[in-house]
């Protein structure tokens, strides 16, 4: 048997304010180490950062601009700003970009200018999208800039790349606000309702000794969490905009525990006096929309994991603050997963009816939180689909690299003995799914796998020009070369084709495949194996 330990139990902190709480500290800890790595480690991203959940942005922005000018036909003299808060690993920043584009483009409004603001608190954040292949050209293009800004922090707010201060003299348009799986990292308060009456909940946190590494645990989930109801009045902010939603949240619900968002309260505030009370907001989080969903929880909606907490946001009281102040709110109605909601300060979204329409159709209609569920249960059964299934679905996801590297393996494998009209939608396509590859640590490149399905289809020049395209994004470059020479040979050009056999060998001398190629080509230079030795390796996949 084992000697029984006992460890000390430290205490952290005791009777805190759920807002002051040394939680949030943890938690923005978390994200400036981390920096990108957050999202190649634990934080899961890909729900708001897909192509399908930024053209339903585009699509609603597109449909606002519209809305816009149409009531303020100077408004398109001036720029757009939209800034993203929390933005995170940049990649739905480029899919909202690069869509919103292509469709002003195509518009009556294609004059106008949008410049979107990436921002966050931390710059090793943003010194990722500094130097980004997706994200720079963009730059370049004055569609993007960047910002350091702080939710929890009142401070101006200065482009990085234009110097453009933006604040009641710059912006004369409204403001857009997108703020995707954020109002959790900032800071909240909590209450309980108990028998009709209001306790506000403040918390204590210990650890054991052996958990402490300086003055924080390394483990969250190890942290004893506990806490300590304080009866209040619902007067408790002294503030018109927020202590009706106390009222309105003790006279509704019976017995309950809720989150209640005050750093996003302040964030808006400050966001939408910058904005000369115009502001448009889309956000999209694990989240209430409704007040009666948010009755009868016993446990605080926070949930902790590794080194971070995510929570459960409160979009009802996000709503409600907005709506105590003249502006609107439009929350999807309750179903599992994710909630999509859109809010507005100074204007009502119900005097939009472009902007309406979208709403209903790609918020309460086929959201962002629906593609994601179908999605998944998409994924579980690639195995069993048929290849024009899996063209359809690759479709209605907007041409995810994401989803092609899951089922590259499958789409290759069935492509060959395919019908020509499905296979003819897959390659006029491949071109959408490259122009979304977003590069990320250890993830793999989508255009290695793009070049891998046209060389099985024995279409060499495509599959020569995405090797091509691949290499700067491939560290273990085996397979490209090999791959690549296979190409250069079939497409007649041996030179080139040895070169590349000869750096696949000096890369892998074991690989006899190489050798024998190597040893083919230079005792056969004009020479052409048969088409059956075309078979791109499997090495490096
Ligand atoms: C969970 S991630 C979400 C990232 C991205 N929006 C997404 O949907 O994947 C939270 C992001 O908010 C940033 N963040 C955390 N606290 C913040 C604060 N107080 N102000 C601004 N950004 C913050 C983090 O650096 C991180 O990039």
């Amino acid at each position: 048997m084992k000697p029984e330990t006992t460890t000390r139990k430290i205490v952290i902190e005791q009777d805190k304010r759920f807002s002051q709480s040394s939680l949030w500290r943890i938690q923005r800890d978390y994200f400036d180490r981390e920096g990108i790595n957050a999202w190649v480690n634990s934080v899961p991203f890909y729900i708001t950062s897909n192509p399908f959940i930024a053209k339903t942005y585009a699509r609603i922005v597109l449909a606002f601009l519209h809305d816009w000018i149409n009531l303020h036909p100077e408004a398109r003299q001036a720029p757009f700003y939209i800034m993203e808060i929390g933005t995170g690993s940049g990649r739905f920043s480029y899919y909202f970009v690069k869509t919103l584009n292509e469709m002003l483009k195509a518009s009556d409004i294609r004059d106008v200018r949008v410049i979107h603001v990436m921002s966050d608190f931390t710059r090793s954040n943003m010194r990722y999208w500094e130097t980004h292949h997706a994200i720079a050209p963009l730059v370049e293009q004055g569609l993007i800039d960047f910002a350091l800004y702080d939710l929890d922090a009142e401070r101006p707010i200065t482009l990085i790349k234009s110097g453009t201060h933006l604040d009641a003299a710059t912006l004369t348009n409204p403001l857009t606000v997108f703020g995707n799986y954020i109002f959790d990292t900032c800071l909240n308060d909590m209450f309980a309702i108990r028998d009709g009456k209001l306790f506000e909940l403040y918390v204590s946190l210990a650890a054991e000794e052996s958990n402490m590494k300086g003055n924080w645990p390394a483990e969250m989930e190890k942290v004893d969490v506990s806490y300590q109801a304080h009866k209040v009045g619902d007067t408790l902010y002294n503030d018109p905009q927020i202590d009706p939603i106390l009222t309105e949240y003790r006279s509704n619900l019976k017995e309950t525990i809720f989150m209640f968002p005050t750093g996003a309260f302040k964030a808006l505030r400050f966001l939408n006096k910058i904005a000369n009370n115009r502001l448009l907001m889309l956000s999209t989080d694990k989240g209430y929309c409704a007040l009666p969903s948010q009755e009868g929880a016993g446990q605080p909606p926070i949930y902790f994991h590794g080194s971070f907490f995510s929570a459960m946001v409160n979009f009802h009281a996000i709503g409600r603050f907005l709506e105590n102040g003249g502006g609107d709110s439009f929350l999807q109605t309750p179903r599992r997963g994710i909630k999509t909601a859109a809010f507005s300060a100074g204007f009502r979204l119900r005097d939009l009816p472009q902007t309406l329409l979208e709403l209903n159709d790609r918020v309460e209609g086929f959201s962002p939180a629906d593609y994601f569920a179908l999605h998944r249960r998409m994924s579980d059964s690639f195995g069993e689909c048929t290849l024009d299934i899996i063209a359809s679905h690759l479709e209605l996801s907007g041409w995810d690299p994401h989803i092609f590297l899951k089922i590259a393996g499958r789409v290759t494998k069935l492509a060959p003995e395919a019908d020509r009209d499905t296979v003819s939608f897959l390659c006029d396509n491949m071109e959408k799914i490259a122009a979304n590859f977003y590069d990320m640590p250890k993830t793999q490149c989508v255009l290695f796998e793009i070049a891998v399905f046209f060389h099985t289809l024995k279409k060499y020049d495509q599959a020569v020009r995405y090797y091509e395209m691949a290499e700067p994004f491939i560290t273990e470059k085996f397979g490209l070369h090999y791959n690549l020479a296979l190409c250069l040979h079939y497409q007649k050009r041996n030179e080139a084709a040895l070169t590349q056999f000869r750096q696949a060998v000096a890369l892998d001398e074991t690989s006899k495949e190489a050798a024998e190629w190597v040893t083919f080509l230079e005792q056969n230079p004009e020479g052409t194996r048969a088409p059956s030795d075309a078979e791109p390796t499997e090495k490096n996949r």
